[in-house]
């Protein structure tokens, strides 16, 4: 790959919440946690560890544990992220991300499912045996993207309204030197 195209597919990242029956093999799963296992972190305290859930029913009851998470029950595993408190969120967001990229590079799609509100998280730990004090918010829901209009399909089954898609153009969003400074 050219570092254009290194640049293009990191960019080409989406959610995809619309996964096909296809299985993940366990040597492609392996390597995903292998790249997350890399990500960086504070001080490199590495706060986290990982539960993968494949079972069928697991999964249909972390669907539940979601406002916005319907679509792990149709997922091939969730990546229950653990992390070792609340403080560790953006190691969080850093470990999400790598796994999203690394699952990406297979072909296989993914979203970050949140379980919330607080009571819900809790019973996710229940429900996975994760100790209380461990702190669990995001999860990654991983499967082949069902078909090809399922990275530019936004609708969240069982959400109402539909998550915007596209983004801010840089004008918007890169100050230069100074905060403001659009050019
Ligand atoms: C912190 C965080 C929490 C998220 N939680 C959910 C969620 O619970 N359910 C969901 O469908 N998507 C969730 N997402 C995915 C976002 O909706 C998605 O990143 C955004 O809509 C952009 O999607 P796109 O890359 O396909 O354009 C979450 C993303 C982040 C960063």
């Amino acid at each position: 790959m050219t570092s254009n195209q290194t640049a293009r597919f990191l960019g080409s990242l989406r959610a995809v919440r619309h996964f096909s029956d296809r299985p993940i093999a366990d040597d492609v799963l392996r390597d995903i946690l292998e790249v997350g296992r890399r990500t960086g972190s504070s001080k490199n305290t590495q706060p986290w560890e990982i539960v993968v859930v494949r079972d069928a029913v697991t999964l249909t009851r972390l669907s539940e544990l979601g406002g916005f998470a319907g679509y792990v029950a149709t997922a091939q595993a969730d990546i229950v992220l653990v992390m070792d408190s609340a403080n560790n969120g953006f190691d969080c967001g850093r470990l999400a991300e790598r796994l999203m990229l690394a699952a990406w590079a297979h072909g296989v799609g993914s979203c970050i499912a949140s379980l919330f509100p607080d009571d819900n998280a809790r019973r996710a730990k229940e429900l996975l045996g994760i100790p209380a004090a461990r702190w669990v918010r995001q999860t990654v829901a991983l499967g082949y993207p069902a078909d090809e209009k399922a990275t530019r399909v936004a609708a969240v089954p069982r959400m109402t309204g539909v998550v915007p898609i596209g983004r801010k153009p840089l004008s918007e969003i890169v100050s230069w030197e100074r905060y403001g400074k659009r050019s």
